[in-house]
């Protein structure tokens, strides 16, 4: 049996990187997906490749941040799917490499609503519903820069640990309803969002100085991100609950280090 058979799921983000492939790897094992991006032709190309594929999804075009969108996009799942078992709340923004002392205060207002108060809001929007169905999964994207410094710009990293934090409070809060609540904690991963560095590496002719921190010395790829939502959508998971999982090859793992040179 496919591992997400008969669930019904929203991806954010859907429309690149993570969130696609995660969309299409869930379609793939059975789930019908609703998938959201705020760029209305990417998520439409998503939703073409699971059909293509033989799987079940829409698309809509939303603000992963927009409390208004967020409850539409909710209900518009839980009404055509008929419920909703699984949301995987992945979209974000990187807010970019301002200098900390030069960065205004309406830069961290935007990454921290998309990043942090729109986890947030699919958690307050999706787990009562999930709840009163019997339970369900509520998967977040944090971020190694939720963890530890350097990984991105300092709002970056403070919406990504506030979604670690927000996974742990959450799912006690919402203790005794069935809804689990993880988060990822991906290290460098090749999508939109990290294009620039890895096109500048391929250019400068350094590609294979990509991720030579982590212990694998290489970058992951979005899938590899998308199979450890897969598991924590899905009811293999069914006793990990309040967890910041991280999949990075290993990076937050190790202290500071500089690697042997052979
Ligand atoms: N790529 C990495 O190395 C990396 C590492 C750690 C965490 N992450 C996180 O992974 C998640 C997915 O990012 P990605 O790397 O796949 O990047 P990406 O840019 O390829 O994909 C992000 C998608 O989210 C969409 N999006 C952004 N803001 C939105 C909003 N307000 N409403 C709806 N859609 C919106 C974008 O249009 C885009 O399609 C993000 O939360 C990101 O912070 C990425």
């Amino acid at each position: 049996m496919a591992r997400l058979e008969g669930k019904r799921t929203i991806v954010t983000g859907a429309g690149s990187g993570i969130g696609r492939a995660s969309a299409l790897l869930f379609a793939a094992e059975g789930a019908a997906v609703l998938a959201v991006d705020r760029d209305a032709e990417a998520v439409a190309e998503t939703v073409r490749r699971i059909e293509a594929a033989g799987g079940r999804g829409i698309g809509l075009a939303a603000d992963a941040g927009s409390e208004k969108d967020i409850a539409d996009f909710v209900s518009h799942a839980a009404e055509t799917f008929g419920g909703l078992d699984v949301v995987f709340a992945n979209a974000g923004v990187s807010g970019g490499l301002t200098p900390l002392l030069e960065q205004p205060v309406s830069l961290w207002e935007e990454v921290l609503r998309i990043n942090l108060i729109g986890p947030f809001l699919a958690i307050r929007h999706a787990a009562p519903l999930m709840a009163a169905q019997g339970g369900g999964s509520i998967v977040c994207t944090a971020s190694v820069a939720g963890l530890r410094a350097n990984a991105a710009g300092a709002p970056y990293s403070a919406s990504k640990a506030g979604v670690i934090s927000l996974v742990q409070t959450a799912a006690n809060a919402l203790g005794g309803t069935k809804v689990r609540i993880n988060a990822i904690c991906p290290g460098l991963i090749e999508t939109g969002m990290t294009r620039p560095l890895f096109d500048g590496a391929r250019e400068r002719g350094t590609e294979d100085r990509i991720g030579q921190l982590n212990p694998l010395r290489r970058a992951g790829q979005p899938e590899e991100i998308a199979a450890a939502a897969l598991f924590l959508a899905s009811d293999e998971s069914s006793y990990v609950n309040g967890q910041a999982i991280a999949v990075d090859g290993g990076l937050s793992s190790t202290h500071p280090f500089a690697p042997s040179r052979r």
